[in-house]
């Protein structure tokens, strides 16, 4: 994978949260879905949100992004109050956004194609080194129906990231595609965010996955959202691999597993309905654990 550096953009922002609540619906049927989320997303870091199905991420994200209002709290960007969507922040979402009639290099060209801040060169410039560090600049002509799941999300990848916002999101950019294409995905994303340093948020419910790209890992409890905890993740940069038999990605996995099971153990005691959920996704964060598996590069991780 070249190493190719991107220019700095917006560069990148912070965001505070405070104290966000949010809920849907009204009388017996309303249900609250954020309870007092307090956290910050610190400058040029990548923050990674970690809960179960359902409790409340791609709320959470929402509420970032000003496609949702918080019922109270606050969210700011550089000290702003968030009141709305902005240029200055980005979602991927799981779903491809790709415009089916453009070819791979007019997607990603798109943003500052639109914006016209910078010449036709520059665009083109920056387009195809952005193809190059995801590998796509053969299929530059292509249109999304002739890529493969992996190059779409690729493709969605540095469609976003041209676009040099202070604060990108990835709402479980990677779920569903298989195994193999997933580790691809995780490595081409952290070159990316390694290169490039922006202020990021991630989202998943893989513990394996959240770790490996993290510089800090928000927990989230199940439904109503509250966050658990805030681990820092003591891995170097560059991410490898190999890191993932690390004593101190050991460490924190199992000091990640242990909250997420407590979390599991106080939902049963509650009787809650989603409890059954919530061990569904412990059990699937701890399969595999301390398991060397081979990824698509050979290395053993
Ligand atoms: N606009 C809405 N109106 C009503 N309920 C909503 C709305 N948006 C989300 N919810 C509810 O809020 C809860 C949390 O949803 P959300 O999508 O934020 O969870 P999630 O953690 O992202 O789930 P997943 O892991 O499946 O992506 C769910 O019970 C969902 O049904
Ligand atoms: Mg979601």
């Amino acid at each position: 994978m070249s190493q190719v550096k991107i220019a700095a953009g917006m560069g990148a922002g912070e965001m505070v949260v405070s104290k966000v609540r949010k809920g849907f619906g009204v009388g017996p049927l309303r249900k609250e879905v954020l309870c007092d989320c307090s956290f910050t997303l610190e400058r040029g870091r990548l923050t990674v949100l970690v809960g179960p199905s359902g409790c409340g991420k791609t709320t959470l994200v929402n509420a970032l992004a000003g496609y949702e209002t918080p019922d109270q709290g606050t969210v700011t960007i550089d000290g702003k109050p968030v009141h709305g969507p902005g240029p200055d922040r980005l979602v991927v979402f799981q779903e491809t956004a790709l415009f089916p009639w453009m070819t791979t290099f007019e997607n990603v060209s798109y943003g500052p194609r639109v914006q016209r801040a910078t010449s036709d060169d520059e665009i083109s410039r920056q387009t195809m080194k952005l193809l190059e560090v995801v590998g796509l600049e053969d299929f530059k002509d292509k249109y999304p129906a002739q890529l493969s799941g992996g190059m779409q999300r690729r493709a969605e990848l540095v469609r976003a990231m041209i676009n040099q916002p202070k604060v990108m999101f990835m709402d479980e950019p990677f779920r569903g595609l298989d195994a193999m294409t997933r580790s691809l995905m995780q490595e081409y994303y952290v070159r990316l965010f390694e290169e490039h340093r922006g202020t990021n948020l991630f989202v998943t419910s893989e513990l394996e996955e959240a770790i490996f790209l993290a510089d800090r890992l928000v927990l989230l409890t199940n439904r109503p959202a509250r966050v658990k905890r805030i681990i820092e993740v003591c891995l170097e940069r560059p991410r490898q691999f190999h890191m993932l038999t690390s004593r101190a990605y050991l460490d924190c996995k199992r000091e990640a597993l242990e909250l997420l099971h407590e979390e599991a153990m106080k939902s049963f005691a509650a009787g809650a309905v989603n409890a059954a959920d919530f061990l569904e996704a412990c059990s699937k964060m701890g399969q595999d654990q301390a398991q060397p598996r081979t990824t698509s590069c050979g290395q053993d991780r």
